[in-house]
């Protein structure tokens, strides 16, 4: 793609195209977050694209597990997609545990610094265990869900990231809005 093909689209839109990164563990609020945002988002005139690790993982990356390297793998495959999205101008959010430093390094190299925006979808471990929304906490506590995140699998905590939105602090509303405060000007200024 070409820088006027994108220019032209985002004129089309009315928009400049960002990537919200979403990270943080399961049971974060990662995807209420995100459906939340997009809502927003459309009511305010913004084409929007959630792309989200439990759907993907069913379709697209079906092939890939919980180890490390597959994770990094997941991550690759996702960066190239919202890579598309956004380069047509579109504000993409994706919602991936996207557990390390390294694996969420990738993601921003392959889709760009300017275009990437990381934000830490921050619970406690203990929250998340407890809302446990898919009763896969549980699971991995009795053994039967090995390399679970939190559990016996890595989760670094972001260190820089752009924005942090506290979902065991504060409500969806409130996180939503602090999302949509950050990146209104990024999208709207030409
Ligand atoms: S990532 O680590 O590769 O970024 P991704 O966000 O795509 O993970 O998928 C996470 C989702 O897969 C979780 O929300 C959960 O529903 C499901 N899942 C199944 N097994 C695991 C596991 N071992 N660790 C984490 N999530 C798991």
């Amino acid at each position: 793609m070409v820088d006027s093909d994108r220019t032209i689209k985002q004129a089309l839109l009315k928009q400049r195209g960002k990537v919200l990164w979403l990270t943080g563990l399961s049971s974060a609020g990662k995807t209420s977050l995100a459906l939340l945002l997009q809502d927003k988002l459309l009511k305010m005139g913004h084409l929007t694209q959630v792309i989200d690790g439990d759907i993907l993982r069913h379709g697209l990356n079906k092939d890939l597990g919980f180890s490390l390297n597959a994770r990094e793998e997941n991550i690759r495959r996702v960066s190239e997609v919202a890579k598309l999205f956004v380069n047509s101008g579109i504000i993409t959010i994706c919602c991936f545990i996207s557990p390390t430093r390294e694996i969420r390094k990738l993601a921003g190299e392959i889709i760009g610094k300017d275009d990437f925006i990381e934000v830490f979808v921050n619970a406690s471990l203990e929250t998340c265990e407890k809302r446990d929304v898919k009763g896969l906490y549980k699971k991995a506590r009795s053994g039967m869900l090995p390399d679970f995140t939190g559990i016996d699998s890595p989760y670094e905590f972001p260190e820089n990231p752009d924005l942090e939105v506290k979902t065991d602090q504060e409500d969806l509303e409130s996180c939503t809005n602090l999302m949509i405060n950050y990146l209104i000007p990024l999208i709207t200024n030409q």
